[in-house]
């Protein structure tokens, strides 16, 4: 009988044949939507990555806060749920302050000076400011300069937002920016923002002009002032432990996809911001609000205190070493 289950077992492996090795499944999760730079950007390490490393991996990318949304993904990354995230510069103030120095309001001039400082040396070494964290930076990702918006008809200079309630990321940095400018402002998670703004729990944001069409948010918007008055970049972050842990072909192939994703992406970057402005211009629901040079530096004068309290935590050097990617 012994025999005969023994013989039965050998039969049923042969035709089976060898076990295949199954694909290592790497699940990247974001809260935006698919076209936008971020959700391109993820695609594109799915592509590369699975063609890089054929039936060695599987890469499953969720969008728009189907897996996890703002309030969970660090978490779940530290907890192993999910290997890649891509948060924005703002949401890691719980893990390291220097990342802060991104939020920092009118710090860079335009993306190319962010892009600038995040290749220097100093951005590069904040890549790994979040590993005692268990939290490894891998690339930055550009989504674009900030707008702001709201829904009331003026919106020109900082006055005109004294009193209004302000949906923000969870920063700290932020928060004091809306203070600084009499505004109120509300930690909120991305995807809960257009019901805020439509049902007038908040009366206004700041992001991309890319969020904001893919969201919807000019239509429950009056006005959207071009202040670019900040950033909104994203680092991509894995769980350092994992990464460490990986064989080293595979690891080796997941950062040259990561290196491709990223130059595609943030070339995108560009494009996709300056379409998405036309269309909301075009769709003609929220008035498109050009600022003069004299009303940014209005902006730029009520927001400034805000460099001074957080100096100390971010570092002078750094917010010097910042500011020379300007020239
Ligand atoms: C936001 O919360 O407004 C953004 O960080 C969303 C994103 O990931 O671009």
């Amino acid at each position: 009988m012994k025999m005969l289950f023994a013989s039965a077992l050998v039969a049923a492996f042969a035709l089976a044949g060898p076990a295949q090795a199954q694909p290592l499944v790497i699940k990247f999760s974001h809260v935006v939507a698919e076209h936008t730079p971020k959700g391109q950007g993820a695609l594109k390490f799915k592509e590369l990555a699975e063609k890089k490393l054929p039936g060695k991996v599987q890469v499953q990318v969720f969008p728009s806060s189907q897996l996890f949304g703002d309030a969970k993904e660090m978490e779940a990354l530290l907890l192993g749920d999910v290997q890649f995230i891509a948060p924005s510069l703002s949401k890691f103030d719980r893990y390291t302050k220097k990342i802060q120095i991104f939020d920092l309001p009118f710090l860079f001039d335009d993306i190319e000076a962010v892009d600038r400082f995040q290749s220097s040396a100093e951005g590069q070494s904040l890549l790994n400011a979040i590993k005692s964290k268990g939290l490894q930076g891998v690339a930055y990702w550009h989504n674009g300069m900030k707008q702001l918006s709201t829904n009331k008809d003026q919106l020109q200079r900082p006055e005109d937002v004294k009193g209004l309630k302000f949906r923000i990321q969870a920063s700290d940095v932020l928060e004091a920016q809306f203070r600084a400018v009499g505004a109120n402002p509300q930690k909120m998670a991305f995807a809960e923002v257009y019901q805020a703004l439509q049902t007038g729990v908040v009366d206004g944001q700041e992001n991309t002009w890319s969020n904001m069409y893919s969201q919807k948010f000019h239509e429950v918007q009056k006005t959207i002032a071009e202040t670019n008055h900040g950033v909104l970049d994203y680092m991509v972050v894995t769980n350092s432990k994992w990464w460490d842990g990986l064989p080293a072909d595979v690891r080796q192939g997941l950062s040259e996809a990561m290196a491709e994703a990223t130059e595609y992406g943030n070339k995108l970057a560009g494009d996709f911001n300056a379409r998405d402005k036309k269309l909301i211009g075009e769709a003609g629901k929220a008035r498109i609000q050009a600022l003069t040079k004299d009303d940014i530096a209005a902006w730029r004068k009520a927001m400034g205190p805000v460099w001074k309290k957080f100096e100390g935590d971010i570092g002078k050097d750094l917010i010097d070493a910042a500011l020379t990617s300007n020239w």
